[in-house]
């Protein structure tokens, strides 16, 4: 079971290494020995890692994390060591980062101010945690990242994709995930789920429809961005229909992602088994 609790947990791995065809190996290092070097704002293990990066993306509410817990079971069970982490999170600062954008009030916050912080969160992630761990060989597990940005500032906050691809050039060295499983899900399942939070927090909603169609309108812009984002990088972005159940999403996200990685089908039989 992953929990978030603040920061990445590293599970069991194997003691064999396994070779990928993405051209990373995937080893049995333990994490934080390796290191990431910095140089004038230069990523330069990015081009040495060999770990495998894959990052979940879609609308609230899609049952990304489900299914990125679901995954990590499936691929330790197969002797793979997994990192699981999100954004923004993941890091001591990342998450009271996450919790100021997250705090009801905070609400009112200018968008770039919010774009500043998810890239604030991200860039000491990257180092702190995704960097190291891929560079000691391992598979990263990662709860939103850049795209997130792009579909919610770009598109949502309508900031535009450009100004997100500029920061992430300069601020994560331009690191791109290997895979990044996109939740394709319905925009009105996400206003739902943001009518409850807020009915939540502040029972008193004066205007419900006002509050709808605007949400309706923000979820079908960060929609659109997400699908153009899947149309401009097929090879990277895997769309995944998750209308149906959750059991049906998993089973087509572990093909995916077992097509793309050379993991035993198989899992892992114990040392007495059998
Ligand atoms: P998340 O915890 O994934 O929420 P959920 O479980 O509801 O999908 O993400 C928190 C919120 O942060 C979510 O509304 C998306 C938003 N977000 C951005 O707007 N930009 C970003 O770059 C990231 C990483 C998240």
């Amino acid at each position: 079971m992953i929990s978030w609790s603040g920061l990445t947990q590293t599970f069991e791995y194997s003691s064999g290494d396994v070779a990928s065809p993405l051209g990373y190996r995937l080893c049995s290092t333990r994490l934080g020995r390796a290191r990431a070097t910095i140089r004038a704002g230069i990523i330069e293990s990015v081009s040495s890692r060999r770990g495998t990066f894959i990052t979940f993306e879609g609308l609230d509410g899609c049952g990304k994390s489900t299914q990125l817990e679901r995954l990590a079971v499936v691929l330790r069970s197969r002797g793979v060591e997994i990192v699981a982490t999100r954004e923004p999170g993941g890091t001591a600062t990342g998450e009271r980062i996450r919790q100021l954008l997250l705090d009801v009030r905070t609400a009112g916050l200018d968008p770039h101010a919010e774009l500043a912080l998810m890239f604030a969160s991200r860039a000491q992630h990257l180092r702190e945690v995704i960097l190291p761990a891929l560079a000691a060989g391992q598979v990263v597990l990662c709860d939103r990242f850049t795209d997130s940005s792009e579909a919610y500032q770009g598109g949502g906050r309508k900031l535009g994709s450009a100004a997100i691809l500029d920061l992430h050039r300069i601020l994560c060295g331009g690191l791109q995930p290997d895979l990044t499983i996109l939740m394709d899900s319905d925009v009105g399942s996400s206003v739902e789920r943001a009518r409850r939070r807020n009915r939540d927090r502040s029972p008193d909603i004066a205007d419900e429809s006002r509050f709808e169609s605007e949400n309706r309108a923000f979820f079908t812009r960060v929609h659109n961005a997400y699908l153009e984002i899947a149309k401009r990088e097929p090879q990277r972005v895997l769309l995944v229909d998750a209308r149906g159940s959750a059991e049906q999403t998993h089973g087509k996200i572990v093909d995916l992602v077992l097509a793309r990685m050379n993991v035993p089908v198989e899992p892992r039989r114990t040392r007495n088994a059998g």
